[in-house]
């Protein structure tokens, strides 16, 4: 969580995230996709409020991401940011909607002008089409190893990155996406080893999901730390419920140092 003074109150932007990043303060993220809930994410403090395409599933009821739309994804972005006072806002760019550059920068501007995202976020190793949103002004989150949008392709979701050849294709998109201008970079699925590697070799921040306590920040799916989904709990993933009296206690339990534990497979 970001301490410094009146930071509480005061908007989080890019910058806060990086300077969070450099004094080795870790950077709090959950999803969210509606107005109630992410009114209590916001207002406990969260850095991120991620409206990731995993709404598909938490709040769709599909199996996968796949079937979400840009403008699925406009609307869950309007009932976050209608809210939001403090936290910084990543939308993600659903499956197929960023196949060219200008679909990306079309698709990147409507989740911006009418969603209200402050950044957007896409799947994959995309350094061209990183470069082009960046220099049209759309600030660019990088998803990298378990991306759910390729689940037709992979079969089923498991750890990224657990084989040399593999783990060093990982580091050097890590490096190539930075080099394109992205912001941030999400981490899901990996060892812990390698999420450590990259993030010690990356100036800017990354957020892991099931790797390991040693990136920069963390995300979870809001569902799955409330113990509310719908279908199985990512087994990285703790119920905060267990030991928090409400949502917004939950939710602050996120944030302490002492849960590390649970981001780890
Ligand atoms: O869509 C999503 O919520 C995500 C997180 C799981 C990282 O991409």
């Amino acid at each position: 969580m970001n301490t410094e003074t009146n930071t509480l109150t005061s908007p989080v932007t890019i910058n806060d995230l990086q300077a969070m990043k450099q004094r080795g303060e870790k950077i709090s993220c959950l999803t969210a996709y509606d107005a109630s809930f992410s009114a209590i994410i916001d207002s406990s403090g969260i850095d991120i409020m991620l409206v990731g395409d995993t709404l598909g599933i938490t709040m769709q009821g599909h199996l996968t991401t796949v079937p979400v739309t840009l403008n699925d994804m406009i609307y869950h972005s309007q009932c976050v940011s209608r809210v939001r006072q403090r936290a910084f806002i990543i939308a993600d760019l659903p499956f197929m909607t960023y196949a060219t550059l200008e679909m990306a920068a079309l698709n990147a501007a409507k989740l911006m002008q009418q969603g209200g995202a402050h950044m957007v976020k896409l799947e994959g190793g995309k350094p061209e089409i990183i470069k082009f949103l960046v220099a049209q002004g759309i600030p660019v989150c990088a998803h990298l190893g378990l991306l759910p949008q390729h689940i037709h392709q992979i079969g089923r979701y498991r750890v990224q990155g657990k084989q040399n050849l593999q783990a060093e294709q990982l580091v050097n998109d890590a490096l190539a996406v930075q080099q394109a201008g992205a912001q941030l970079l999400i981490l899901e699925c990996m060892p812990a080893s390698l999420a450590a590697k990259i993030t010690q070799q990356l100036t800017i921040p990354t957020i892991g999901i099931g790797a390991g306590i040693n990136c920069d920040g963390q995300v979870l799916v809001l569902q799955d730390m409330l113990n509310i989904s719908a279908g199985k709990r990512a087994k990285f993933s703790k119920n905060f419920m267990q030991d928090a009296a409400s949502i917004q206690a939950a939710i602050r339990l996120t944030m302490t140092p002492l849960n590390k534990a649970c981001f780890q497979h």
